[in-house]
């Protein structure tokens, strides 16, 4: 039978080298299209399509488990559709063969690390790249050129199997492309974040920024401190609808409860590294900090007791900064991040953080005295250096929101704007390097259309083109300062998202657009292009079953 196969594949072969693009089977070469995002920096359109046979080999360049990990990849995805399995192999020669997907590196070429050359003609695929995760990239946009039906789980016509002819030379224009998410509010289980990294991959980006901890609960095992699991990733209650403008708040009165392992999250780790992503853990301080006191209340200004928090919003009760125990857990908190998470950075929050309590603490006040600070605020900056410090001699660098800038910027620390851009502009003028993520064009958690029409957020408006509109790079910044804007992040806070599916539903096609503001230089962005594109890209998603929301209906009719 598998003979059989093999030869029916190989007359199908020699059938589509004769007839090349006009082939009965094969659509006309008018009907290429080529439904990319983000959008390639050149991308020349060619006549005809490669059809993947049984006979077609995927080699690479030898000696290098990483290529023939990605080559296995592709196999997997060309092969699950059809009857036969494409074969992955390291090549005798550095040239291409007929009827091969050829991978090779190539230091030489002319592209950043991250780049790639994709090659499709009717005989051959070639994938050039000077790294392997650009050789990965490759693939991802190959993987877009070939029909939605590979992501699927049924069957396809092995006829069908094939990818438009196209010559592209790509590489992304910002180094840090991140996607980040809350499952501090609301817990997603492993494998939905395996599925997150999985989607992220596909449209290119490179950092995940995981944020761990919140007042609604605490989701890391921390060995040391097993209060932090058993108390602060449980919640008695859920607060039911908005938290805005409300007399009377309504509570769900079941315990919400939810924390990753730390064989999750080395699982995690392991699985965006082989989708060449960065996962960031986050764990805040000095605030957001409610589920953490509640696990150890010794580390409040007060003692407690406190609660975790069973509502959103702001809240007054943060660590101590005068307390020593409070450092010496937080390091030790880290020191186990560390060895689970092998990221330059470590993001430590910073945002937030009502100065009541240390107002009153005597010993946030006799530390303000003993340190010579002037105020709370440079005692944040004391306490947030204090850490960066613990952090830079393990070889780590902090990122922070904008906050940190409040009382004097801890001297290495990398700068998330998220308040607006005035942060990230003051940063980069002082020579801090600088992730872009403000609200009015980053944040995934606000409304895509008129709130009337939508499930409930937390606010705001920020449909699709707005996304795609966004620069990150303030044109208030000198040539020399905007070399500190490493790139742009979209935030998903999950107050109002309770399930995958409607962290899907808010996510995408927004993290598509935000994607092309990260790869593809500026003035090849078109909006018009992008939506053209996006229809057919969109059906991977769909194969794929993920929850996105349909394009259109997204006009904001409602005043504010
Ligand atoms: C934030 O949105 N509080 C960083
Ligand atoms: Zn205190």
């Amino acid at each position: 039978m598998k003979k059989i196969t093999s030869f029916l594949s190989l007359a199908l072969f020699v059938s589509f080298l004769l007839t090349g693009c006009s082939g009965s089977q094969q659509p006309k070469v008018t009907e290429n299209v080529y439904p990319v995002i983000p959008k390639p920096v050149k991308m020349e359109p060619q006549k005809g399509r490669f059809l993947f046979t049984g006979d077609t080999r995927i080699i690479y360049y030898p000696g290098n488990d990483e290529l023939q990990d990605i080559g296995e990849f592709l196999s997997g995805l060309v092969s699950r559709p059809v009857d036969f399995t494409v074969a992955v192999m390291p090549a005798d020669e550095n040239v291409s063969e007929p009827n091969t997907v050829f991978f090779s590196l190539d230091t030489t070429l002319d592209l950043n690390d991250e780049g790639y050359l994709l090659n499709i003609d009717t005989r051959a695929i070639e994938i050039k790249a000077k790294t392997p995760q650009g050789i990965f990239y490759g693939v991802q946009t190959l993987r877009q050129l070939l029909p939605p039906q590979v992501e699927g789980q049924a069957k396809m016509d092995a006829a069908a199997l094939s990818v438009p002819c196209v010559k592209i030379e790509d590489q992304p224009r910002f180094a840090y492309r991140g996607l980040h998410l809350d499952v501090g509010r609301h817990f997603f289980s492993k494998d939905f974040i395996l599925r997150y990294l999985d989607l992220m991959a596909l449209y290119k980006y490179n950092t995940f920024h995981w944020h761990l901890t919140e007042d609604q609960g605490w989701r890391i095992e921390i060995k040391k401190y097993p209060e932090l699991t058993k108390v602060g990733s449980c919640r008695k209650e859920t607060l039911v609808g908005h938290w805005g403008g409300k007399k009377k708040y309504e509570y769900d009165g079941k315990e919400y409860c939810g924390y990753y392992t730390q064989e999750d999250v080395k699982e995690v780790v392991a699985h965006a590294k082989d989708l060449y992503i960065t996962v960031i853990p986050e764990i805040e301080m000095p605030g957001h900090s409610l589920a953490a006191l509640a696990s150890y209340p010794q580390l409040g200004c007060t003692g407690g007791p406190y609660e975790v928090a069973t509502h959103w919003g702001v809240f007054k009760d943060i660590y101590c900064a005068g307390n020593d125990s409070t450092f010496k857990f937080l390091e030790d908190v880290l020191t186990e991040v560390m060895e689970l998470f092998p990221s330059h950075y470590i993001h430590i929050g910073g945002d937030e953080a009502p100065k009541d309590r240390w107002k009153k603490c005597p010993k946030c006040q006799a530390r303000i005295k003993a340190e010579g600070l002037k105020d709370e605020e440079e005692l944040q900056s004391y306490f947030i250096s204090r850490i960066e410090k613990f952090l830079n001699a393990h070889g780590r660098d902090i990122i922070g929101w904008d906050e940190i800038l409040q009382g004097g910027l801890a001297p290495h620390a990398t700068v998330m704007s998220w308040r607006g851009i005035k942060g990230g502009i003051a940063a980069a003028k002082m020579h801090h390097d600088v992730i872009m993520t403000p609200g009015s064009y980053c944040y995934f958690d606000h409304y895509q259309a008129d709130p009337k029409k939508e499930p409930l957020a937390i606010g705001g408006y920020l449909p699709l083109e707005k996304v795609y509109s966004y620069e990150p790079v303030p044109k208030e910044l000198s040539p020399e300062e905007q070399k500190y804007i490493l790139g742009a992040q979209g935030n998903v806070w999950t107050e109002y998202m309770a399930t995958p599916d409607y962290v899907e539903y808010m996510v995408y096609p927004r993290a598509c657009a935000l994607a092309e503001v990260d790869w593809t230089p500026a003035g090849e962005k078109d909006y018009d292009d992008f939506q053209q594109r996006l229809k057919g890209n969109l059906e991977h998603l769909k194969a794929m079953g993920v929850n996105y929301r349909p394009l259109g209906n997204d006009e904001k009719t409602m005043k504010k």
